[in-house]
Parts: structure tokens; C-alpha cells; sequence
């Protein structure tokens, strides 16, 4: 059978094609626009997202056999508020993860509700790009249209709900709502009570693997799919990322290198530490996970690289660099604020370091290691709570740059496995397609059947050295100009 993976990511949307045993048919990707309206905010229309899956899909099952296709799944991206009217019509743009404008709702929910009764309802507390604050922000700005919702649901949601009719999600991508008792796997009342919202207006919670319903007649017509294709909930992006790179059960890591920068850690048990500093989740596979998340991974180079330098070379601007551990340049990697571990929507990006000297490969550089001692900061929290990771995956479009894994590896002093296909949320999000379609009993077994590691990339104890010294200068510089970011 065949299956198809959703990612519904930042920048584009792609669709993956695999069959029973883990294959990639095709891959297809289409892009839509991001809207900042403002400095700090970053919204999209849903209907673009449904449109170009759609386009996406026709493309993808061009020449294929499509009575076999069998189960759709997805991994999308996290926390965007999209409300729906009684008619099911989309009432705003949607307000995404990256959005720093809640600022005053976050703190709000975190000093006045406070902290240790979020995290007792939750297991969480708030950042700005939650779903919570934003349901708050558009109850306390935008009072008409927040009188108009019916239903709320998550990016993916919404194209789940586009082809199946049901309005759904998942306890992985719900966790990053601040509305769900993550440790209960069910909707807080205490939550909905103070954003004001009703059960009533929440999607039905789903696992992951879960079938939600069929795909609807009219696209079974168009598409030219059978009546019987399956619905599967799917996840949030880095729990589907976590799937298709087989971090699935026990203290198993994931480095995701996409928009934002993510470190996942896959846990069987539930787990909260006393600070929060790391989000404490449901994973896809029906246990639970603990993450960091840096707002603009990749993001960085590519802004770095076409809007700066003016080039999509990548690859020509790496081959530039060559002394590792050596620059004097650093940056600051916070574009649209930072969430792990700052918290703090006003934070930007930074260069410091300087001199006559500096050359535009050394600050390119500089980029790329500073994503790098960003994701550290969150490894870091991870190793204080006494989590012992020796090793991680890699995934997301930065992880196609062999020099950006070997600095990866060597800040993190970490062991970076490569797996065959770096196409994490879409191989997850189709393995998901294939458990609960019943090709595989469990999302484990699917994922240590199908999840094939082809080379590591060692850490080098030399380079290791250097970059510790580097990352220690790293950490004084953003407690150093914080309170510049709150003038600005
Ligand atoms: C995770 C997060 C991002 C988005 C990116 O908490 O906000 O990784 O899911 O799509």
C-alpha cells in the first residue's frame, strides 16, 4: 500500500509518497507566502495551505497507482492559532509560533496566574508563540473576532479537518497549546477558563496513529483516490520529525535544523523539570517528550544568505570556511526573539566580534555557530536535569550542510547520526499514515523497521575544546545586551 506524508512547514508545504516498506515514490513541495504586519509578527492564510496541498497532491500521485493509496497523514507546524466561525470559515489569518506580539499575555499567565499553577495544569508554562496567549491577545484586541469563534484548531487541524470534515488534533501538537493537561492527555479546565473558551470550541483529541475519518467524497472524485483512504491525526512537526528519524522511545535525541531549531528527547515516562526551561510534551508514539525550541535555525542562514548576501549558493558561501573553532565572530541567532531558553519576545539578532579583518565567510560562520551554541543553550538544560545524551539524529533542510552537522557535532560534543532520508515531519507523518492504516503494529516498530542510519558524524576532541572555550563567551553575550532588546 501507499502512503502519504503532509509537512506543513513555515515556508512550504511537502508531500511525501512512501509504500509498506519505507520507500520515498516522490516528494513534492510547494511554497505560500509568510506575512509580517508588523515587526515581531508572523501570520498565514489557511487557505493557501489547503490550496497548495492540494496542488501538491495531484502533482505528487501524478503516474502513481492511486488505488493503493491507503492512509494520509501529517506533521505540521506548531502552536498557530487558527479560529473557525459557526460556518466553519476561517475568521483571521493565522497568528503562528514565531509570533513574538503576546508579550503581555505571556506575561500575564506567568506572573499573575503565575508559573507553578500553569505548569500544574499543563506541564507548562507560557512563551509567546503558545496557542493560549494568542487566544488571550485576540480576546483582549480583537474582541469581535473572538466573539465569532466556534472552533480553534492547529495548522494541520485544519487541513485534516479540509479533508476529512472532522475537527481534530493530536495530544503532540495539543501539548504545545498551554490548553492541554499534557500529563492526563486531556483538555484543562482551569486553561479553557482562562483564555474563556468551552470544550465545545476544542478539537476532539486524537494519538497520533489514530484514524480521525475517510477522506471526504468531492476529493475522492477529484483526486481520483479511493472512497476507503484514511485520515490519520498526525503530529506536530517535531514529534513527526522524531517518527521519521526513529527518535521514538527512551532518552533518544533529534537535532531538526528547519525555520526553527529544535532538540528532542523521546522519554517513555512523563517528566517535568522545576523551571520549565524545556517544553514537556506528548510524543506521536503515545509516550511523552521534553524539547527546546530556537525560534530561526535555518532561518538564520537563509535570511543571512539571500536577503544580506544575495545568493542561494549556500553551499559556495560554506566552501569559503575552512578554520574551525578559530572565528572571532559571534552571533546572536535571536531574528524573531528567542523561546528556549530566553523566553524573550524582544530579543534580535546580533554580530559581535568584528574587526578590520573579518571576511564575509567568517560571518557566515558565525551564523551557522550560532544556531549551533543556540541549540547547546537547551542541550544544556537537558544534561542539568541529568539527562544523558550521547548521540542525536539530524533532520531539516540545514542538515543537508555536511560542515553545519561537523559544527553541530562539535559544540554539542555529540555523536550525529545521518539517517537516509532527512525528510523528517513527511516520512513521519507518512510511517504515522502507515501504523494507522495497520501496515505496522505500533509507531516503534514502524520506525525501527523503516529508519535507516547511513554514516556519524564524530565529534573531533580537539575542535570539541576550542568550541567549548567559544560557547563560554557565547553564553555572556545575550545576559550582556538583554536589556537593549527591551528598549528597542
Ligand atoms: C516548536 C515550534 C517550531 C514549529 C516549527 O515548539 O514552535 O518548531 O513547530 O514549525
Amino acid at each position: 500500500m501507499l502512503y502519504i506524508g503532509i509537512d506543513l512547514g513555515t515556508s512550504a508545504v511537502k508531500l511525501l509518497l512512501m509504500d509498506g516498506e519505507g520507500k520515498i515514490h516522490n516528494i513534492v513541495s510547494k511554497e505560500y507566502p509568510l506575512y509580517f504586519p508588523h515587526p515581531g509578527w508572523s501570520e498565514q492564510n489557511p487557505q493557501d495551505w489547503y490550496e497548495k496541498t492540494i496542488e501538491g497532491m495531484k502533482e505528487l500521485l501524478a503516474g502513481a497507482d492511486k488505488s493503493q493509496v491507503a492512509g494520509i497523514s501529517f506533521g505540521g507546524q506548531m502552536h498557530g492559532l487558527v479560529a473557525l466561525d459557526k460556518e466553519d470559515e476561517v475568521i483571521r489569518p493565522a497568528i503562528l509560533w514565531n509570533d513574538g506580539r503576546t508579550g503581555k499575555e505571556t506575561d500575564y499567565l506567568n506572573q499573575v496566574i503565575g508559573k507553578e499553577k500553569l505548569s500544574g495544569y499543563t506541564a507548562n508554562i507560557a512563551f509567546a508563540g503558545f496557542t493560549a496567549p494568542k487566544l488571550l491577545w485576540m480576546k483582549n484586541n480583537e474582541p469581535e473576532n473572538f466573539a465569532k469563534i466556534a472552533k480553534i484548531m492547529l495548522p494541520k487541524d485544519y487541513l485534516a479537518y479540509r479533508l476529512s470534515g472532522v475537527h481534530c488534533t493530536d495530544y503532540s501538537d495539543a501539548s504545545g497549546m498551554l490548553l492541554m493537561d499534557v500529563k492526563n492527555k486531556c483538555w484543562s479546565k482551569e486553561m479553557m477558563e482562562i483564555c474563556g473558551v468551552t470544550e465545545e470550541q476544542l478539537p476532539r483529541l486524537f494519538e497520533s496513529y489514530d484514524a480521525v475519518g475517510r477522506l471526504k467524497p468531492e476529493l475522492v472524485d477529484s483526486l481520483g483516490l479511493s472512497e476507503n483512504v484514511k485520515i490519520i491525526a498526525g503530529a506536530g512537526d517535531n514529534a513527526a520529525a522524531a517518527v521519521g528519524t526513529g527518535t521514538v522511545g527512551d532518552g533518544m535525541c533529534n537535532i531538526s535544523l528547519g525555520t526553527s531549531g529544535t532538540i528532542f528527547i523521546s522519554s517513555k515516562t512523563f517528566g517535568v523539570d522545576e523551571n520549565n526551561a524545556l517544553h514537556s510534551f506528548a510524543h506521536a508514539d503515545g509516550c511523552y517528550h521534553l524539547m527546546g525550541c530556537m525560534l530561526s535555525a535555518a532561518a538564520c542562514n537563509k535570511w543571512w544568505s539571500e536577503e544580506i548576501l544575495k545568493t542561494k549558493d549556500f553551499a559556495a558561501e560554506q566552501a569559503e570556511i575552512t578554520a574551525l573553532g578559530e572565528n572571532q565572530v559571534f552571533y546572536l541567532p535571536y531574528l524573531m526573539g528567542e523561546r528556549s531558553p530566553h523566553n524573550d519576545p524582544k530579543a534580535r539578532g546580533t554580530f559581535i566580534g568584528m574587526s578590520m579583518d573579518t571576511t564575509r565567510a567568517d560571518m557566515t560562520q558565525a551564523v551557522l555557530e550560532g544556531v549551533a551554541f543556540g541549540l547547546r543553550d537547551s542541550l544544556e538544560v537537558a544534561r542539568s536535569l541529568g539527562v544523558q545524551i550521547e548521540r542525536t539524529k539530524i533532520c531539516g533542510g540545514g542538515a543537508k550542510s555536511p560542515l553545519w552537522k561537523r559544527i553541530i557535532a562539535n559544540v554539542m560534543n555529540l555523536k550525529v547520526d545521518v539517517i537516509e532520508s532527512e525528510e523528517g515531519p513527511g516520512y513521519g507523518g507518512a510511517i504515522l499514515a502507515a501504523v494507522g492504516c495497520g501496515e505496522y503494529e505500533s509507531v516503534e516498530e514502524a520506525a525501527g523497521k523503516l529508519v535507516k542510519v547511513t554514516g556519524t558524524v564524530e565529534p573531533e576532541a580537539e575542535l570539541v575544546a576550542k568550541y567549548e572555550e567559544k560557547y563560554q563567551k557565547f553564553r555572556k553575550i545575550y545576559p550582556a545586551v538583554k536589556g537593549l532588546f527591551q528598549e528597542f
